[in-house]
């Protein structure tokens, strides 16, 4: 017992990280009118009084990019968009581009998240193209891949995120326009987590295609967050973790306080 309470928490800046900034990202997804702005407001005050040594971004509604980021931008806390279509314009009543993110203030981009890849049928062909079309106008992809609690009972868990992450990716991509982002689907929004042991194998798996791929410089420049039910009580514990640079959150991020108490885990 004396062992265990002896035992230091996880010091997320102690690993090899190859210089990689973390970034925390709060998805907000169809959450969130106007008056959400209190607690960004709340957020923003948050991250000044203590900076973490992390970039934070929240990706609001689209409709809140504009009033958010004019109010709170370049004050510690970045926004972005949750999805954009993959063609810079045009007839396509509904979508927005990622010129319009940018044109509101936004400097990322979440593409092929899960809730996409699944509702509306995006592939990772569709995904590639969005992330593309993210570089084009000048912001930073968010790559979302993940396997199905299907595909990870099946042991192919590994296998299908490497082969998303391969295809979901335009030629183009390097550190500093992609960001990628593990999400098990079966982890979002359901409270579940990966066991440690999983989240760093998968990791050092998407690690490994990077550099493959991009080579190693790059490869190990370009940061990989983890997402799926990160709450204050396992965030210091994950992003502990070699190769995870940072999360994407979800319900957690839709709380000034929450959100903030995730990212002591970048505060000494
Ligand atoms: P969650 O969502 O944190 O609510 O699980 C994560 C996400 O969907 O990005």
């Amino acid at each position: 017992m004396a062992g265990r309470e002896l035992r230091a928490k996880p010091r997320v800046m102690t690993k090899d990280t190859h210089g990689r900034r973390p970034l925390v990202a709060g998805n907000w997804k169809m959450n969130g009118l106007f008056a959400a702005g209190a607690e960004v407001e709340s957020l923003v005050n948050r991250v000044r009084a203590s900076a973490p040594a992390a970039d934070v971004l929240i990706c609001p509604p689209a409709t809140l990019i504009r009033p958010f980021a004019a109010a709170w931008g370049q004050r510690g806390v970045a926004f972005g968009g949750q999805d954009c279509h993959h063609a810079d314009e045009g007839a396509f009543t509904g979508d927005i581009s990622a010129a319009m993110i940018r044109d509101a203030g936004g400097d990322y981009v979440i593409v092929g998240h899960s809730e996409r890849r699944s509702y509306y049928g995006e592939t990772d062909q569709v995904v590639s193209h969005k992330a593309a079309a993210a570089h084009r106008a000048g912001i930073v992809s968010i790559v979302c891949v993940g396997e199905t609690l299907a595909e990870r009972e099946a042991g192919r868990a590994i296998d299908v995120v490497s082969q998303q992450v391969d295809f979901s990716l335009p030629t183009l991509s390097n550190a500093g326009n992609t960001v990628l982002a593990y999400e098990p689907v079966w982890a979002i929004g359901t409270g579940k987590t990966p066991s440690t042991d999983d989240i760093v194998a998968m990791h050092h798996a998407v690690r490994t295609r990077l550099t493959a791929r991009f080579g190693a410089a790059e490869g190990n420049r370009m940061r990989i967050l983890y997402g799926g039910s990160v709450k204050p009580a396992n965030a210091r514990e994950i992003l502990a973790l070699a190769d995870v640079d940072g999360a994407l959150v979800g319900g957690a991020s839709l709380l000034a306080r929450d959100f903030d108490a995730i990212l002591d885990a970048y505060r000494s």
